[in-house]
This record gives C-alpha cells, structure tokens and sequence, in this order.
C-alpha cells in the first residue's frame, strides 16, 4: 500500500507508478537518506517528540537496513517509488508502527533536498582527490620535462618556443581553479534545509541546531521555502563539472594531436590506447577522445539542470525529481575521465627531439630578433616590419632565421651584429622569458615549487 494512500479510494495505474518512481535513480542516495533519517530521529527524541526508546528502535533499525542493503539482502521496490520511501517501508516492515512515526516533521521534500547535499559532498570529496591526483601527475612530468623544448601555438600555427613542463602546467592552474571551484560551490551547499517540511516549516518544536551538528552543517538554511526549491548547489556543482571537463577536452584534443603522425610529440602507453577492427597498423587515442565526447553529455547534464528549473513557481514541483539523473551524470562522468586521464598521462611517452625539432620549424624565433632590435633602439613597430621582410626572404629561399648570413642580416638592418645567432637559438628563446609567470625554466621552476606546496596543503586538508 502507497504511503500516501490515506486520500485515495482507486488504485494507481501502472503505468503512473513506473513513470512517478524514481527509485531506479535515486536509489544510490540510500547511505545518505539512511544518515539523515537518524539525525532526524535522535533529534525528535531529544526534544521529547519521540521516545528513547522508539528513536533506540528506529536507529537499530536503520543501521540493519544499511547493512542489509550492502549486502544486497533487500530489495528496493517500484511501487515505493524513491529512496525515502523504500527506506521508510523497510523500517515499518522491520520494527513495526514505531517506523512511522520517523517521519513527525519532515517532508520528502525537505528530505530529498538534504540527502541530494549529502550525497554530493560526499562525492566531492573523491572528486577533489581525483583531480589533486591528476595534477601530482601534471606536476612530476613537468619536473622532468623542464628542458624540453617545444613549440607553443596560437591559431593553432607554430607561435614562440616553450619548454614542455611550461606547458603542462597551464593544465594544472586550470585544475587548481576547478579546485577552487569545487571548495565554492561546497560553501553555498553547506546549508541544512531539515525542518523546512514541505514547504512551510513545522509546528513541531525541532533543534535544527542539533541537526546540522549531527550532520555537519555549517549553517541553516534561512528560508523554508527557499530550502525547498533550491538546487543553485547542483546547477553549480554541474557547472564546476562542465568546466573542468572543458580542460580536460582541451588537453585531450591536444594529445590527440600531439600523438598524429603529423606531430609525432608523444606516444601513449599501449596499456592506454586501442586498435581498430580493420587497420592492422592503428593505434588510436580513444581515451582522450572519448574524454572530449563526454563533455558534451556534462554540457547536456547542466543545460538539463538549468532547463528544469526554470519558470518553476515556488516550491517543489515534480519537475525536480528530474535532477537527479544530470546530476549523477555530471558526477559519474567528471570521476570516470579523471581516474582515467591521471594514468594515460602518467604513462605516456613525449619525443622531445621532435618536439625540439618542431620548436625550430616555423620561425618560432622571429619575435626574439624583433625584441633584438628593439633592445637595440629600433621602435618595436619597425622591428616588426624588418623581421617580417626577413621572414619573406627566408620563405623565399627555404631557409630559418638562423641560416642566414651576417651580411644577408646587415641588408636587412645594420644593427644586427654576430650576436644575433645566439640570440635565435630556440633554447635562448624560452630561457630568455624571465617574466613572472614566463617559460624560462628557473621560472617555471619556481611555479612547480610553489605548485608543489599548494598541493601539499590541499592534500593534507
Ligand atoms: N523523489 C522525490 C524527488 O526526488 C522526492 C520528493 C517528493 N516529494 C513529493 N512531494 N512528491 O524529488
């Protein structure tokens, strides 16, 4: 029998039961629904609402419950539609009529709003481990690769020279922001919404204080009827996701690039790439691919979200069971791709002498006999004209900048002298981009310390 039934006098069609429940999707909050329901039950007897004795029962019951759900002893049943209600009837089924009294001052919706937090913060939690692992990975490769030179891209045309570990450690400031971003969108979720009933409050004489201790709250949430029809947590918590997996696409699509033939940068470890079925000769980089087509479903996860909740009138709607689904997905996906990326990375192989060979390629150092003569006194704009004659003249005869004679130099402005040539070397280049922030290696070095510092504290928090 429902447990709403009471007002009913037909029975519900089955085809409303199976389309109203949603114990297929929230049935993995069943920890976190088990957690609050204690809280709530030590809370009604400290305040005289329920006995010691049945909140005693209660929680034996509950505690069985989780027990026997892990061990896969029960079954959760459609015709109780969600997690709460499963739960709820097992407890009835176990311990009698004082099961029904867990629920005196709550309301699924008040409920479902704290197991949905609960459940998140509890994925965060691997999910900020999860990205501290991978850039650990980003941070050791760096170490290694800090004299690795490389071209860096805009447009995606051969720009200036880099150094490999300068590079990867774009992604691990990307990272470190997700990071932070993970650590806000905890903050504005770390609100206690029980006692807000349905909508209204209750009459009931509740301790929420006690509550949010029990739980680990920092705060209450203000507004019952805010409390209610909030999932700004999960909209953020999914935008967070979208974000990072925008990173993650970015660097998949440039280790697929990086990986080409074409590019010949790096090679992935076997134990991380596939074949094809046909083409004897393929070895493919489907984990970054496949990395870079789940963001479209993350996007699709957030857009889900934002489209449920708009135009909602307060406060909970039925639409709102909905949210589940993206959310997981969001959460699901975001762990899969970096459990996976953290290895693939870690395993992968960079040729750094074509790599070295690309940064020559390209003029990659006509920015640098600009600078020259600028520091030499020529207006920057100037420089830029007579590096670009050079450049045409080089394209004309299949040569590099640094194959040019002093003389074919002097034609092009007197102020070149035979330092130019050291000056052009790809390796000067980067060591020369001092700037804070900037490739020269002893930079560089000096944002993988304080990197490494950083993550030191977050993994010790
Ligand atoms: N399964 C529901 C959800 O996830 C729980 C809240 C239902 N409340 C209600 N009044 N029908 O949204």
């Amino acid at each position: 029998m429902k447990l709403w039934s009471g007002r009913f006098t037909g029975k519900s069609d089955q085809l409303t039961e199976d389309f109203n429940a949603s114990i297929a999707v929230d049935s993995r909050m069943y920890r976190q629904d088990i957690r609050g329901s204690m809280a709530h039950a030590r809370m009604l007897a400290k305040q005289g609402i329920i006995s010691i004795e049945e909140k005693d029962l209660i929680i034996r019951g509950l505690e069985e419950i989780l027990d026997e759900i892990e061990a896969g002893k029960l079954e959760f049943t459609v015709e109780a539609e969600d997690v709460h209600m499963n739960v709820e009837t097992f407890l009835t089924q176990k311990i009698g009529d004082v099961g029904k009294k867990l629920h005196t001052a709550r309301s699924r919706n008040d409920q479902v709003a704290l197991d949905v937090r609960l459940y998140l913060r509890d994925e965060m939690k691997e999910i900020r481990v999860l990205i501290l692992t991978m850039q650990q990975v980003l941070l050791d490769l760096a170490r290694e690769h800090l004299d690795t030179i490389m071209p860096g891209y805009t447009h995606l045309q051969k720009a200036q020279p880099l150094n490999l570990a300068h590079h990867l450690m774009a992604y691990f400031e990307m990272l470190r922001r997700d990071f932070d971003r993970l650590d806000d969108c905890q903050k504005r979720m770390d609100y206690m919404p029980l006692g807000s009933g349905a909508l209204a409050g209750t009459g009931f004489n509740l301790d929420r204080d006690y509550v949010k201790e029990e739980l680990g709250f920092s705060h209450l949430t203000r507004n019952s009827l805010d409390a209610v029809s909030d999932r700004d947590f999960a909209l953020e918590f999914c935008s967070f996701a979208s974000i990072i997996m925008m990173h993650l696409s970015r660097f998949s699509e440039e280790l697929i690039l990086w990986t080409s033939e074409e590019f010949s940068f790096m090679e992935m470890d076997d134990a991380f790439s596939t074949g094809s079925s046909i083409m004897p000769q393929k070895k493919n980089p489907d984990l970054a691919e496949l990395v870079r087509g789940k963001t479209g479903r993350v996007y699709g996860d957030l857009i889900t979200l934002l489209t449920i909740m708009k135009s909602l009138p307060l406060a909970y709607n039925k639409d709102m069971q909905e949210d589940k689904e993206a959310l997981f997905d969001a959460v699901d996906t975001v762990k899969k791709c970096l459990l996976v990326f953290a290895p693939m990375l870690q395993t992968a192989r960079f040729n750094k002498v074509k790599m070295a060979a690309a940064a020559r390629g390209g003029f990659t150092n006509a920015t640098d006999l600009a600078d020259y003569l600028a520091g030499k006194g020529l207006p920057f704009r100037d420089a830029h004209a007579v590096v670009g004659k050079a450049v045409l003249y080089c394209i004309e005869r299949g040569k590099s900048l640094e194959e040019l004679t002093l003389d074919e130099y002097r034609g092009f402005s007197p102020l070149i002298d035979a330092d130019i040539f050291s000056c052009l070397d790809v390796k000067a280049c980067v060591e020369r981009r001092k700037v804070p922030g900037g490739p020269a290696p002893e930079k560089v070095e000096q944002a993988l310390e304080e990197s490494a510092q950083w993550l030191r504290r977050m993994q010790n928090d």
